[in-house]
């Protein structure tokens, strides 16, 4: 394995108020970088002081959106462990990312190693407050200067840390979430299906018009039928019809989710009937008049488990679960999250010690 560089802050900054830290305003002291180029690969490993990147403005990130990223995050465990929640789940899409947006692949067991390393160097900056975590970003650019459109010769692979609380300020409040029916978020061939930076830029405008509304989050509907439901903001969605969990198949335009593919796991070890299967939305309009839609929430490394307490379709609004969360995802955020703070055994494996 190639060896780390680190050359640590002459100048540590000020910790944030651990009891108050939102979601990705604070960075920690140092940040991981590789760059990339076609006689070299991927090369100088090297951890240095967090700080701003010098890119030329020609860089074909700024122009095509040449990126991609990761979202996962590290747990202190009440022992004072570090825990790391499947990491090489990431890097595998990363690099399933990677390859749809036609930049070069990353090795994967690096990549953990170098998330290790870096952690290892902020330790200080671990928060230990009940339901805080570090999050982990890692990203990849195009670094090139050039404007013809084509895949850039030179990337930069980096990762920041960011110590963190809940991603909504309703923390686990069921949130609001409003049915988008004029923006599409993906289609299938597009980018929908990987963690492309581009996919997230053309969803911020149906975001915006939700909050207006006084909604937390929309729910995306299939690009071609707009009848299909896809998936909720920066989460994947799940239904309890009647006695059975379901969610939207990975038909090609939604994102293969770390925390969807664990929450079906634990649901079919508990022998919880799953289906990953198309649903339409008058089928869940229709499951909601008749009272059969028992729960729903989003699953995401950002949200964990988010239940979702109200569903609207333009002027049609519906309660779910008395806008209050249900046993079904009580219990899977009680096991995820007793996994990943250590609070439970491992049974399946999915945690790696930093
Ligand atoms: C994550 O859940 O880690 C994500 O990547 C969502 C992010 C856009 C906040």
């Amino acid at each position: 394995m190639k060896e780390i560089t680190i050359v640590r802050t002459s100048n540590p900054k000020k910790k944030p108020d651990y009891s108050n830290l939102g979601f990705g305003k604070y960075y920690t002291d140092h940040m991981f970088l590789m760059d990339y180029s076609p006689d070299l690969g991927w090369h100088d490993p090297r951890i240095v002081p967090y700080g701003p990147i010098s890119l030329d403005p020609a860089a074909m990130v700024l122009h095509y959106a040449q990126t991609t990223f990761e979202g996962m995050k590290a747990y202190r465990t009440g022992d004072g462990r570090t825990l790391l929640f499947r990491p090489w789940d990431n890097f595998r899409r990363l690099n399933s990312s990677d390859n749809r947006l036609c930049i070069p692949q990353i090795d994967v067991d690096f990549a953990v190693e170098a998330v290790k390393t870096l952690l290892r160097v902020d330790m200080d900056w671990m928060p230990t407050e009940v339901g805080t975590s570090m999050y982990i970003r890692p990203f990849v650019i195009a670094t090139e200067p050039h404007l013809g459109v084509r895949a850039s010769n030179s990337y930069l692979f980096a990762i920041i840390l960011s110590p963190v609380a809940a991603y909504y300020p309703e923390g686990m409040a069921p949130v609001r979430i409003y049915v988008e029916d004029e923006d599409v978020r993906a289609v299938r061939g597009g980018t929908g299906e990987v963690k492309a930076g581009g996919n997230y830029a053309a969803t911020i405008r149906a975001q915006n018009k939700a909050a207006e509304k006084g909604y937390t989050q929309v729910l995306w509907l299939d690009g071609v039928h707009r009848k299909y439901i896809e998936e909720v903001g920066t989460m994947n969605v799940f239904f309890l019809i009647d006695d059975t969990v379901v969610t939207p198949a990975l038909t090609g335009s939604i994102l293969p989710g770390i925390t969807r593919m664990s929450c079906l796991e634990m649901l079919r070890s508990w022998s919880i009937p799953c289906e990953e299967r198309l649903i339409s939305v008058d089928e869940v309009k229709t499951a909601l008049r008749n009272g059969r839609i028992r729960e729903a929430f989003g699953t995401g490394t950002a949200a964990v488990i988010s239940p979702i307490g109200h569903l609207a379709f333009g002027e049609e609004t519906y309660e779910i679960n008395n806008g209050s969360i249900g046993p079904v995802s009580q219990r899977l955020y009680d096991e995820l999250t007793g996994i990943q703070w250590g609070r439970l055994p491992d049974k399946y494996g999915w945690t790696t010690e930093v």
